[in-house]
């Protein structure tokens, strides 16, 4: 198949609008049921940890990583993670979340910086990108969910089983400054 030519950019808040369509075309209104969107609710995403794929001047992927804690562990929450599906199979989403975890890396060295990512997904799909089962009792969500599908991917040597505790949003959700620009 022809090599497609894929932009990927950091987030801007022109983004906005396209995404949530796009979002909202994959997930449906089902979304705002997911355990996952609970933890995104009055948390605002990482802009600057956030990714689009463009082609021309369409918008075709997009990754958010929004900031939460794992007991004491700052931590990130991957996710949503989109593409239009004219363009899928041509490894737009492998490269938005390897953006998005190299950007989270970068971060290591600030003070308070995540140290994993976390998200609601399926290992055949995200274990290519290093991502991992938590031993289902270590951890839990504000909702249901299928250990099966709790995965993380460390940012620097911290071990699986210092993974422990409830996943929370952000303490500083909601508070006005959180956004990054
Ligand atoms: C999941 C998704 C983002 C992948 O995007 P993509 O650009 O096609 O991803 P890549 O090109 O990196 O990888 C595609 C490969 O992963 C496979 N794949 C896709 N979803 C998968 C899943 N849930 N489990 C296992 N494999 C999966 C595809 O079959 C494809 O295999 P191939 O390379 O042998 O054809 C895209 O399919 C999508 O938007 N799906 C709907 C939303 C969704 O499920 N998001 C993830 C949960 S937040």
């Amino acid at each position: 198949m022809t090599e497609l030519s894929i932009s990927l950019l950091p987030e801007n808040p022109a983004d906005d609008a396209a995404i949530e369509r796009l979002v909202a075309r994959t997930f449906g209104p089902g979304r705002y049921a997911r355990t996952a969107y609970r933890l995104r609710e009055n948390n605002p995403h990482r802009r600057d940890l956030s990714f689009t794929a463009y082609i021309g001047t369409m918008l075709v992927g997009s990754v958010r990583l929004t900031p939460i804690t794992i007991g004491a562990l700052p931590a990130l929450l991957l996710g949503p993670l989109t593409v239009e599906p004219p363009f899928r199979s041509h490894g737009i989403g492998r490269r938005l979340v390897e953006r998005a975890l190299e950007a989270a890396k970068a971060t290591l060295a600030g003070e308070g910086a995540a140290r994993l990512v976390l998200l609601v997904g399926d290992e055949p799909y995200y274990g290519r990108m290093g991502f991992r089962r938590v031993p289902p009792a270590q951890i839990t969500l504000p909702g249901p969910v299928d250990p099966a599908r709790v995965l993380v991917c460390p940012l620097d040597a911290t071990p699986l089983d210092e993974v422990r505790g409830p996943v929370r949003k952000h303490p500083a959700a909601g508070l006005p400054l959180q956004e990054s620009a």
